[in-house]
């Protein structure tokens, strides 16, 4: 798929078909999402596939931060909207998979905001790629609410912090396109 019809057309997906993604399929996929910069070649991601028992523990932990989200909820969309996102955070959609990228840690103090960008390179190569494969994604940060707890799950409460989570299958909807709010360039020459 051209990169720039990749670009365009992902969107974000919040309905799956239950048929499951297949082992190989996702394997390759986050190892070629890996291909991303990072700083100072650190490469300080990891990456979880979660099915089956594990992804309904991981999601029932997620589905908690819908206590401290709402009050964000309540003031930014309808209570339509409201509803959706309760559903939604539930079960994830039905997805059959969750990707969750970890950004590590570094030993240099400071150097934080490095490791989060260079996670996020690699978690939208993620999206970016399952995308061309047809599967569906959502990037997710909302489950910061419960990153320690989440952490804790996934064995990684030391020295690691959650980026973002995904789920991962075959669509089962077609999301409208949002318009671009702005595409405002400062030039300075
Ligand atoms: C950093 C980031 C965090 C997001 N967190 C959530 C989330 O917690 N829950 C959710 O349903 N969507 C989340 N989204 C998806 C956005 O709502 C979505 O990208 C936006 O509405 C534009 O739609 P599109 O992805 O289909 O273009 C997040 C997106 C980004 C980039």
């Amino acid at each position: 798929m051209e990169l720039l019809k990749a670009i365009k057309e992902r969107r974000s997906i919040r309905r799956f078909k239950p048929e499951p993604v297949p082992r190989e399929l996702l394997e390759r996929l986050v190892g070629e999402a890996l291909w991303a910069p990072s700083a100072m070649n650190t490469q300080p991601w990891r990456f979880f596939v979660l099915t089956g028992a594990k992804k309904d523990e991981l999601v029932a932990i997620a589905a908690k931060s819908l206590a401290q989200l709402d009050t964000r909820l309540k003031t930014l969309f309808k209570e339509s909207m409201r509803t959706l996102v309760h559903g939604y955070f539930k079960d994830f959609g039905g997805a059959p998979a969750v990707v969750v990228t970890l950004a590590k840690e570094p030993e240099t103090e400071g150097y934080m905001d490095g490791s989060f960008q260079s996670a996020s390179a690699a978690f939208y190569n993620f999206l970016l790629l399952a995308h061309e494969a047809g599967l569906g994604t959502c990037w997710m940060t909302g489950p910061l609410w419960v990153e320690g707890e989440l952490l804790e799950f996934l064995g990684h409460r030391d020295g690691w912090r959650l980026l973002a989570l995904t789920p991962v299958g075959w669509p089962d909807q077609e999301p409208p396109v949002p318009p671009r709010k702005h595409q405002d360039i400062i030039w300075l020459e």
